[in-house]
Order: structure tokens, then C-alpha cells, then sequence
């Protein structure tokens, strides 16, 4: 997408929750990034975030992995979708399959994904309590190009918060949570402004602004 569209076409992978989703589709409604949404796909029919979507008036999708014989078949239904809905950005926001190095292809460059942890720090799952259990003082977020290695490719972003005296999983898990709910929407805005180079020469660090 060059800097010159008027507002970057933007298609959502999720799994779950979808509260990133919620973040992003808010603040394209804002206006405070420059992109519309194309679409939200679903790998799971029962995914909260459907509902969140459809409530905003959001095309919404589910391409079950269950349904399809083999990961291939389901990444050339999902890339399917993402042509006839025009999509020209996807972000990955709580879609938890690994994709495959066709499709990261398809979209390289033009593929964001939300990381709960500073990467390269706790790449893959129970990122929270992995960083409890290594004494951590700083813990928080990364937003990233999708490359063909899980959780890698070039930095857009990332946010820091404290690891506190007496925290659990879920507490730290909600303050990094609140984190990427900034951060991920400013990475995206960045990224369609042409400031967040995903050759990867130049990372940049996001801090949410202190209330
Ligand atoms: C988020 O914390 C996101 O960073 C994480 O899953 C959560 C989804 O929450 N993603 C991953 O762990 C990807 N490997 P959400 O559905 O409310 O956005």
C-alpha cells in the first residue's frame, strides 16, 4: 500500500477473544488510522470476536482448519478470502496457527502480527509465565512483519511495562494486554504511513503515552 491511498484495506486473522481486533477496528473507526476494514476471519466458528466485529458493522468470515484435509487446502481458502474481500494489509491479532511459508509469501510485507513479549524474548506460547519464571523486570509486547519463522520477521514496534512485586500470570498478562492495545494500532498506522521499514533496518519503540 503506498502512502498515498486514502485508506489501506485491512483484513484481521483471529482465533479467539479478539479484543487486538476490537483495538484495531476502533480505531479505524476513529480515524486515527488511515485504513478501513476489509474483513475478520476466523479459524474457529465460536471465536468471541465474531460478534464483536458483526456489532461493528464488520464483514466477518470462518475458515475452520478442522474442516480442510491438510494446512494447504486451508491457507488457499483463507487467501482466497482475503482477494475477493480486496484485502491489502492482514493482521494477525490472537490467530493461533502457524502459517506456512506459501502464504506468508503471498502477503510478505504486507502481513502484521501481535506478539505478547519483547521478542526475540519468548517467542511461542505461556509468554507471562515464562517471564515470571525467569525474574523479568520488564516484560510487554512486539508487533512484527509475519516472516517464515514463528514469531520472527522485522520489529514495527514494541511496548514495555514493569514486571511488579507480587504479580501472577493474569496480572501481568492483563498490563501487557493493555499495552498492545495501543501499540498494535500505532504499528499499523505506521507501517501504512511507509515509517516502519519491513526490510527491518529500523526498528522503533513504542511506549504508550503515561495517563
Ligand atoms: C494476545 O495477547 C496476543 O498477543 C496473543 O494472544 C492474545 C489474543 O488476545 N497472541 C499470541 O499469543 C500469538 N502467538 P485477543 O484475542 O483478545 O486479541
Amino acid at each position: 500500500v503506498s502512502s498515498t491511498s486514502p485508506r489501506a484495506r485491512v483484513a484481521i486473522l483471529i482465533s479467539g477473544r479478539g479484543s487486538n481486533m476490537v483495538s484495531l477496528l476502533d480505531a479505524m473507526a476513529a480515524g486515527e488510522v488511515p485504513a478501513e476494514p476489509a474483513l475478520v476471519l476466523s479459524n474457529t466458528g465460536d471465536a468471541p470476536g465474531l460478534a464483536l466485529a458483526e456489532s461493528r458493522g464488520v464483514p466477518t468470515g470462518v475458515v475452520d482448519h478442522k474442516a480442510y484435509p491438510d494446512k494447504q487446502s486451508f491457507e488457499i481458502e483463507i487467501h482466497a478470502r482475503l482477494l475477493s474481500a480486496k484485502a491489502q494489509l492482514v493482521c494477525l491479532a490472537g490467530f493461533m496457527r502457524v502459517l506456512s511459508p506459501w502464504l506468508v509469501g503471498k502477503w510478505a510485507g504486507r502481513m502484521l502480527n501481535v506478539h505478547p513479549s519483547l521478542l526475540p524474548s519468548f517467542p511461542g506460547l505461556d509468554t507471562h509465565a515464562r517471564a515470571l519464571a525467569a525474574g523479568v523486570k520488564l516484560h510487554g509486547c512486539t508487533v512484527h512483519h509475519v516472516s517464515e519463522k514463528v514469531d520472527d520477521g522485522p520489529i514495527v514496534g514494541q511496548a514495555a511495562v514493569p514486571v511488579l512485586p507480587g504479580d501472577d500470570e493474569d496480572a501481568l498478562a492483563a498490563r501487557v494486554l493493555a499495552a498492545e492495545h495501543t501499540l498494535y494500532p500505532a504499528c499499523l498506522k505506521a507501517h501504512i504511513e511507509g515509517r516502519a521499514d519491513w526490510a527491518g533496518a529500523g526498528a522503533q519503540l513504542f511506549n504508550p503515552a503515561p495517563d
